[in-house]
Order: structure tokens, then sequence, then C-alpha cells
């Protein structure tokens, strides 16, 4: 097991295929919707030493993305931007192009597929070509499984180098990591709480009073220590808060083990148990 614990800030990250860093921990912004409430959650998380938000063209909410990133005062290198392509639309350029004048800067840091409509490489050739453009730094896809990610490989120039997937103790994807693993690809978890539903389970309940954490802070330690980035969602401040304080302890072996046993995916090597596309 990796001791996370003991790093210090600017060791929260992780080295992407392509060499570029990742921070491991996120706010996510789905479900937020445009306006205040998206600008102020972004604020706070950036006050609060957040350098990683993930939204999506999807989510509607990138205007109040660059609107707060723009208020907080924080140089734009600092913070790790995420944005994806909605696969509704044809072409990643021209939508890249949108996305990048609604958050306000030149650049995101990484640009993904949102999920494998009209197949898993429909997109690919525009992605590249938004990363050759300098429109994204790194590219990869969202929801995709192993054999998709695989069609991606297959014929890319410049191979994707994150699948962003739920993930979580009850949807502990084994084989859908382990095979990215393999493929240099990292996976990032997004609906880590379950959306907030896995909050309120017993055993993640006992087991975060036994150690004197919050259930919120047990489920996103577990995602580090299983070589996941983690992007929880929370419009409150002090829970934007506590969802950071995830990298001074750790769960032991068997605390592991304990959650790991709540999977409900028979550690599949999908992405997602029903497609909405
Ligand atoms: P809210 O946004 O009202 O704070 P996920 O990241 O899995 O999508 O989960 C997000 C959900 O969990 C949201 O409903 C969010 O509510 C809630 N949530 C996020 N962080 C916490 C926390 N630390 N404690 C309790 N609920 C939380």
């Amino acid at each position: 097991m990796r001791d996370l614990g003991s790093k210090t800030a600017d060791q929260r990250v992780r080295t992407l295929a392509d060499g570029k860093q990742i921070p491991l921990l996120g706010l996510g912004v789905w479900q937020i919707p445009n306006g205040p409430t998206t600008v102020n959650a972004v604020r706070w998380a950036l006050e609060l030493g957040y350098r990683h938000i993930d939204t999506a063209q999807a989510y509607g909410n990138e205007e109040s993305v660059g609107r707060a990133l723009k208020d907080s005062g924080v140089p734009r290198d600092e913070v790790f931007i995420t944005t994806k392509f909605w696969p509704g639309a044809q072409d990643p350029v021209a939508e890249i192009e949108r996305s990048l004048s609604r958050l306000g800067v030149d650049f995101v840091d990484l640009y993904l597929v949102h999920w494998p409509q009209g197949g898993p490489t429909r997109a690919w050739g525009g992605m590249q070509r938004a990363r050759e453009k300098g429109y994204a730094r790194s590219i990869g896809v969202s929801n995709f499984d192993v054999r998709e990610l695989d069609q991606v490989i297959a014929t890319a120039t410049v191979a994707p180098v994150v699948d962003q997937v739920q993930f979580s103790p009850f949807e502990y994807r084994q084989k859908l990591l382990n095979a990215a693993e393999q493929r240099k690809v990292a996976v990032e978890a997004y609906s880590p709480l379950g959306t907030g539903r896995h909050l309120g389970n017993e055993t993640v309940k006992r087991l975060a009073l036994r150690i004197g954490r919050t259930p919120a802070q047990v489920l996103l330690r577990w995602c580090l220590q299983r070589d996941l980035i983690v992007i929880p969602k929370s419009t409150h401040r002090n829970r934007i808060q506590e969802n950071a304080r995830i990298f001074d302890f750790n769960l032991s072996e068997a605390d592991m083990a304990e959650l790991d046993a709540l999977d409900e995916t028979g550690g599949t090597d999908r992405a997602l148990e029903d497609e909405w596309w």
C-alpha cells in the first residue's frame, strides 16, 4: 500500500502517461447549476487549497467555473481544469473552442470524451486535433470499458491517459482498474460518495467512527489508496473542506479489505451498469 498520508501538498499529484501532472483530488461540479452556486463552490475549493476542477460541456456550468477561477486570483497555471466533449455534438475542436471561451482560458489541462456515443473511436481524431492545437494539454475518455479503451488505443496516434468512471468501494471495478493500469491509463473516480447515498452505509459509518474520520473521508481515502484520482462534488464550504482532509491518515489493510468487500459489481471490467445514451 502506498503511504499517501505523509505526502506534502506538492506531492499530491500523479504523473500521467504523457508526463503531465494531475492533482489527486479535484472538485467535481456535476449537477451544480450555472450561476452563484457553482461560482461559490469553485471559489471555496480554490480558497481551501483545491487545485483541480472537473466540469463538462454537458453540465452547463463552465462559465461559472471560469468566473470563480478568475475571481479567485489563483494563477491559471496552478489550477488543473478538466472539461469533457459532449458526444451529441460533431466536432471536439469546435466544441472545445466554445468551452475555452466560456471558461475564459486558453487551454484546459484535460479534455475527455464524455461517453462512447457513436462508437468509442468516433471522436478521437478530433480530440487529438484539439490537443495538437494546444487547446488541451492531455486527452482521455470517460465511461469507457476495457474493450472500448482498447479500440481507441488501437487507432490512436496519441493514446488516452485518463478514463473517468463511476468508482467507489460499492463500484469497485477491479478488472477495469487493473486493465487501465496495464495500459498506463489513470482512472478517475466520479461519484465517489455514490452521489451521497454511500455515506449512510453501516460499514462505512462504523469504520469512520472507529478511526475518528467522517464517512466521506473514508470513501475518498479508499479511492486514493486504490490509486484513483478522486473528484467529490459538494456545494457546501464545510464539506468541501472536509473532503480535502484525506492526506493525513491511512486506512489499514484490514479497513481496506472491509471496504473492498462492499463491491456490488463483481469486480467488473465494465465502466457502467446502464448506458444513458
Ligand atoms: P452537497 O452538494 O449538498 O454538499 P458524489 O461526489 O459521489 O457525486 O457525491 C455528492 C453528493 O454528496 C452531494 O449530494 C453532496 O451534497 C454530498 N456530499 C459531498 N460531500 C459530503 C460530505 N462531506 N458530507 C455529506 N455529504 C456530502
